[in-house]
C-alpha cells in the first residue's frame, strides 16, 4: 500500500503561520497529532469520509469532534437546512423555528422544561454557571479536575492572559471518588452554586471511565443536601447515548443539561435547557451574540433530532463501535500489542499500556492515518452512523497492519 503524503497540507500550514497564530490554533493543529503523519486540511467530506486537500481519502474516526453523527453531507438534514437558506439565514429578529425547536428539544430531552441557545458549548456552559448563581444567589461552581468544558475564561485548561481571578470561584474534585468530592463540598459548604460534571469522564490523553454509581448518588445528594444545581454537560456525549439525555443514561438528577456537538449534525447551534423552577431566575440573565439567532441551525437540529430518532442512530452508532473496539482488541492480541479499549462503543477511546506520554499512540495513529484511518491518539474517537460494517472492517484490517508495525517499533 502506497502511504500518504502530505505536501500540499504542509506548504499551506507554513504559509498559515505568517498569517494565523500558529497556522491552526487549539487543538485542531497537526501538532496535537503526530506532526507529518496526518493532513492539516480537508478540502471535503461524505458520509463518514474525508478528503484532505492532498487528494487522500479517509474513514474519519474523529467526526469533527462529535458533530457528525448522521454523516456529512445528509440528504435529509440539508434538504431543511437549504429550506430555511431559502428564507435566509441570520436577519434581525429570531426566525420561525425558534419556538419549534424549544417545544422539540423540551419534548426529546428527560426533565427540562425550557431551554436557551447559543453557538459553541461553551457558551452554553458559561451560561448554565450563570445559571446556577442566579438561582442559588452563590458563586462557586464544582468540576472534575481534567475535564474538558469549554474555552471561556472560567473553565479553559490553560493560555495566556486570563487572570487566575476569572477562576477564583471554580473548585475542583476527582471524577469518580466520592470522598473527594464529599471533601471539597464539605470545605466550600454554603457556597456552592453547582456541581458541574460530564456524562462519563471523557478527558483527553487518559482512559475514559463511566460514572460509578455512588459518584452519581453522591454529587445528586449533596448538591440537593447543599441547595446546590447539578449540571450535566452533556455536549460531547449528547444526542450519541439516549436520545433523552446523557443524564437519564447514567442517572444524574439534572438542574441542568447542555447540549452542542451533534445536536444539528454539524450546524451550529448549542443548547442549554432546565428544569421549570430556574425560569424565573433565567429571565434575569443577560444572553446574547449575534449569530445566535440565525435560522439555518435551527432547522437543521429539528431534522437531526428527528431522524436520529427515526434512523435508530443511536443503537447503529452503538453496534458499529462494539463491532470496532472488540476487533480492535483482537486485533491488537494478535499482533502481540496490549491495549485498552474505554468507554461506550459510540465514542470510544484506545490506550497502549506502558505508554505514559503516549508516544506509542501517536506512532500507531501517524500509521493508521497515513493509510487512510483517521483515529486521533490523545482524544476519544467518534463513531457515525453513515459508517458501514464494511467500513470497520477495513478500519481493522488496517489497524492490524499498524499493531504489527508497532510491535517491530516497540519491541517486547
Ligand atoms: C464536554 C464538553 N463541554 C464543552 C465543550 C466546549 O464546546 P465548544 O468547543 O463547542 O465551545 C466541549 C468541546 O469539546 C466538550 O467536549
Amino acid at each position: 500500500m502506497k502511504l500518504y503524503e502530505f505536501t500540499k497540507s504542509y506548504q499551506i500550514f507554513e504559509e498559515a503561520q505568517k498569517y494565523i497564530p500558529n497556522g491552526i490554533y487549539g487543538p485542531r493543529t497537526p501538532a496535537f497529532l503526530t506532526f507529518g503523519s496526518y493532513p492539516a486540511f480537508l478540502q471535503k467530506g461524505d458520509g463518514c469520509r474525508v478528503w484532505d486537500v492532498d487528494g487522500n481519502e479517509y474513514i474519519d474516526y474523529m467526526c469533527s469532534f462529535g458533530t457528525n453523527l448522521l454523516g456529512l453531507r445528509h440528504p435529509k438534514i440539508d434538504a431543511a437546512a437549504r429550506k430555511q437558506w431559502d428564507n435566509a439565514d441570520c436577519f434581525t429578529l429570531p426566525s420561525d423555528q425558534w419556538l419549534p425547536l424549544a417545544k422539540k428539544i423540551v419534548g426529546t430531552i428527560n426533565g427540562v422544561d425550557w431551554c436557551v441557545f447559543g453557538k459553541n458549548g461553551s457558551d452554553v456552559t458559561s451560561y448554565a454557571i450563570t445559571l446556577a448563581r442566579v438561582f442559588t444567589g452563590k458563586n462557586d461552581i464544582l468540576l472534575a479536575r481534567g475535564t474538558y468544558h469549554g474555552s471561556h475564561f472560567w473553565c479553559q485548561p490553560h493560555g495566556q492572559g486570563v487572570p487566575e481571578e476569572w477562576k477564583t470561584h471554580i473548585k475542583y474534585f476527582d471524577y469518580n471518588s466520592v470522598d473527594d468530592l464529599k471533601k471539597v463540598v464539605a470545605e466550600n459548604s454554603g457556597t456552592i452554586a453547582g456541581i458541574m460534571v460530564a456524562p462519563h469522564r471523557h478527558d483527553a490523553m487518559r482512559d475514559q471511565e463511566l460514572p460509578k454509581k455512588e459518584f452519581v448518588d453522591a454529587v445528586n445528594s449533596l448538591a440537593k443536601k447543599e441547595g446546590a444545581l447539578v449540571i450535566v454537560d452533556d455536549i460531547r456525549c449528547g444526542f450519541r447515548l439516549k436520545l433523552e439525555g446523557s443524564a437519564l443514561h447514567y442517572g444524574w438528577d439534572a438542574d441542568i443539561q447542555t447540549f452542542g456537538k451533534a445536536i444539528a449534525n454539524g450546524y451550529p447551534i448549542s443548547v442549554a435547557a432546565a428544569r421549570a423552577e430556574l425560569m424565573e431566575s433565567a429571565k434575569k440573565i443577560f444572553f446574547t451574540g449575534t449569530h445566535y439567532f440565525s435560522g439555518v441551525p435551527f432547522a437543521a437540529a429539528m431534522a437531526t433530532i428527528d431522524e436520529i430518532q427515526a434512523s435508530g442512530a443511536i443503537e447503529k452508532i452503538d453496534t458499529l463501535g462494539t463491532r470496532l473496539m472488540k476487533g480492535m482488541e483482537k486485533a491488537a492480541a494478535e499482533n502481540g500489542v496490549k491495549v485498552t479499549l474505554s468507554g461506550p462503543p459510540a465514542m470510544p477511546y484506545m490506550t497502549f499500556a506502558d505508554d505514559p506520554n503516549l508516544g506509542t499512540n501517536r506512532f500507531f495513529c501517524g500509521e493508521a492515518s497515513r493509510r487512510g484511518i483517521f483515529f486521533h491518539p490523545h482524544h476519544n474517537w467518534f463513531v457515525c452512523a453513515a459508517m458501514t460494517e464494511k467500513d470497520i472492517d477495513k478500519t481493522l484490517e488496517i489497524s492490524a497492519e499498524c499493531f504489527k508495525i508497532t510491535r517491530e517499533k516497540i519491541g517486547g
